[in-house]
């Protein structure tokens, strides 16, 4: 008998986000009261792992749907591996259908610029390479909290438009690789509220993507708010923010895109790098 809730353990990594979940086989049938502590673990550390599991696609799919809703495409928006809506993508530098390369990924959420941005994602980690490509994530959450009284004040009522890297005028080719698609229209901009509440907690969280966060909305001075998303941008940038996760072959790991930025290191050449990823569809940020 495997996946009983007496075995399972929940490890924070004493970093500002981030917990090993050890005791569970997720290949294997898993009672729905462990399903929910995952899920609340993931809702409280932001970011959960498993070591050393070994899954495939269909499995990964049924697990990321715990999590939350299959995310619904938009058919006039670009995102990564929307080509086809396979659920399923392959994040490589090797594999043929591979995206994102292998430089490094600035910070950054998944489709913030979407009306409904993603809740979060499923990754799977089939081959590592020895070293490089390690992937950190920052506590967008802890990052509001630290502001001063003055600066949250001064983000009261402040909306942030984020620009899509796969579309029109803003692609950036130096993301993609492999059969990475860019759009030849440009996306239509779609404010979010630049202090959103994390819907399972009601904690407010500073919803700055350091890659795609473009300009404010609610400003008079267009220089002032280029100056203020400039130093909320280093603010959310901060190393006490992260956990920075060492793949090993066979990791799962869940992240919450509703409060985290995640960045990655740059893969040396010659080096292999085979992960899956699925996504968690999100709801309209409030
Ligand atoms: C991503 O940004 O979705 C991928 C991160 C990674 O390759 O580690």
């Amino acid at each position: 008998m495997v996946n009983r809730l007496k075995d399972l353990e929940i490890v924070p990594s004493n970093q500002s986000l981030g917990a090993e979940v050890c005791g569970i086989d997720l290949a294997e049938d898993i009672p729905g009261e462990v399903v929910h502590r995952m899920v609340k673990a993931w809702e409280r550390h932001h970011v959960i792992y498993f070591r050393g599991q070994s899954i495939k696609d269909e499995r990964q799919l049924e697990i990321t749907q715990w999590f939350g809703p299959r995310h619904a495409p938009y058919p006039d928006m670009p995102i990564l591996g929307d080509v086809s809506q396979p659920d399923i993508i392959s994040i490589s530098n090797v594999t043929e259908d591979g995206l994102l390369g292998g430089g490094r990924l600035e910070p950054h959420q998944d489709t913030v610029y979407l009306p409904t941005p993603l809740a979060g994602a499923v990754m799977r980690a089939e081959e590592v390479p020895k070293s490089g490509g390690d992937t950190s994530w920052s506590n967008l959450i802890q990052a509001y909290y630290e502001l001063s009284p003055g600066v949250k004040r001064r983000l009261r009522g402040l909306k942030v438009i984020a620009f899509n890297p796969y579309a029109g005028r803003s692609a950036r080719r130096d993301l993609g690789g492999g059969q990475q698609w860019f759009g030849t229209q440009d996306s239509t901009p779609h404010p979010h509220p630049l202090v959103r509440i994390h819907p399972p907690t009601g904690k407010k969280t500073l919803w700055v993507s350091c890659l795609n966060s473009e300009r404010l909305v609610g400003l008079r001075n267009l220089d002032v708010g280029h100056q203020l998303l400039s130093e909320l941008k280093t603010h959310v940038d901060q190393d006490h923010l992260y956990y920075t996760h060492r793949w090993k072959q066979g990791d799962v790991l869940i992240w919450d895109n509703r409060c985290c930025n995640h960045k990655r290191e740059a893969i040396p050449e010659g080096q292999r790098r085979v992960f899956y990823r699925s996504v968690i569809g999100g709801c309209r940020p409030y």
